[in-house]
């Protein structure tokens, strides 16, 4: 049976993608070494589809243990790459694990997709690649400019490793995802953003931070030069992002012209400031944050936000959820993760 592989499935994207794929007919595997991620989210995913996911826990900078995935599942054709490490200020502190762990894994990959032919290639890319672009909303065709994280560089190399491998592979087709902010989780509250430790992201600080998990959060920095002089993002529902992937698989699907490597943005094209997210966020969960402005953070982008253009007409791709849609579902989640910790805590209590 046809078979698309999810790298990082247990992951926050990757998680509800292997949803839509799966709701949308695919026959979906996971590789995903859980490094950064459980198993949860398996269980999650079934919750939503009643249907059971394999996962492979492997590290994909380990060649053998990759290449033994697809000498198991001989019909891949199709891979959606996730599987990389993805805060921008832990790279700046820690740019040696981010460059091994994208990059390697990244190669290790494409030698199998180059070996067993694998006909579709999805690229889970950045809106960091732009860097601090001069002009915005940005387009596919907007500068590449020096990226501000080594977490950007990684995008930024990993997109040009994949154009130079798709020009000469002839059996397969690229595409190159570019996203915004993923933020908000399944309505279902089954699937959601599982940071490891202190989040580095502002949705999850956000939502700890109204739960009690975080005494409070900080505004990294109010004397930009934007509206309220906190920075922009274009923040986009992880729901919308996942149909995005599947619209590009069927994309890959119909084209006949396997040398192309296409980019597209996958953002909303509205930027919203930090300091209104928070707003809506209060306005939707009725809860006052405990917030202080704090210093800015190195490797942080002043504004950015997309012209979606081009993934609205060739993918065929509309945005369902709205900047309250993605605060209220982040909330529903974190409160539907306390709600299961209490009721651990009194299992344990009883024990
Ligand atoms: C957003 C804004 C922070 C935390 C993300 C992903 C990256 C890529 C691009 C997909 C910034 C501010 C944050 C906090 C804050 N997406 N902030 N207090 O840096 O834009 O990068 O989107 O590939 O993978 O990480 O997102 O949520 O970290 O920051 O003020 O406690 O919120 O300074 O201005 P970022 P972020």
């Amino acid at each position: 049976m046809n078979t698309i592989l999810v790298t990082g499935g247990c992951g926050y994207i990757g998680s509800h993608t292997i949803v839509d794929l799966l709701e949308h007919g695919f026959n979906v595997i996971s590789i995903d070494d859980n490094s950064r991620s459980t198993a949860m989210a398996i269980t999650g995913i079934e919750k939503i589809t009643g249907k059971k996911i394999k996962n492979y826990t492997v590290d994909l900078k380990d060649y053998n243990d990759t290449r033994a995935v697809f000498q198991e599942n001989e019909h891949i054709t199709g891979i959606i790459h996730f599987a990389a490490y993805k805060a921008v200020g832990e790279s700046v502190e820690q740019p040696l694990s981010y460059y091994e762990n994208n990059m390697f894994g990244l190669i290790n990959l494409l030698k199998c997709v180059d070996e067993f032919k694998v006909p579709h290639f999805v690229f889970s890319s950045s809106c960091t690649v732009y860097g601090n672009p001069d002009k915005i909303p940005v387009t596919e065709n907007s500068p590449i400019k020096e990226a501000e994280s080594p977490y950007g560089a990684t995008k930024q190399m990993g997109e040009r490793m994949i154009k130079d491998f798709s020009h000469v592979v002839a059996n397969t087709a690229c595409i190159l995802l570019r996203y915004f902010n993923p933020v908000g989780a399944h309505p279902s509250s089954f699937i959601g953003e599982l940071p490891i430790g202190k989040p580095m992201n502002l949705v999850p600080a956000i939502t700890q931070t109204a739960i009690g998990k975080l005494p409070k959060m900080f505004v990294h920095g109010n004397d930009y030069d934007t509206r309220d002089g906190s920075c922009v993002r274009d923040y986009i529902h992880v729901c919308d992002i996942a149909h995005a992937h599947t619209l590009g698989l069927q994309y890959l699907m119909q084209e006949k012209n396997t040398t192309r490597c296409d980019v597209f943005n996958l953002g909303t094209g509205n930027g919203v400031t930090v300091l209104e997210a928070i707003k809506t966020f209060e306005k939707v969960s009725g809860v006052k944050l405990n917030y202080e402005i704090g210093n800015r953070r190195a490797g942080d982008v002043v504004a950015i936000y997309a012209n979606n253009e081009l993934a609205v007409k060739k993918l065929g791709w509309t945005i369902k959820y709205d900047v309250d849609a993605m605060m209220k579902t982040a909330w529903d989640w974190e409160l539907k993760l306390k709600e299961e910790e209490d009721l651990l805590k009194q299992q344990s209590l009883l024990n």
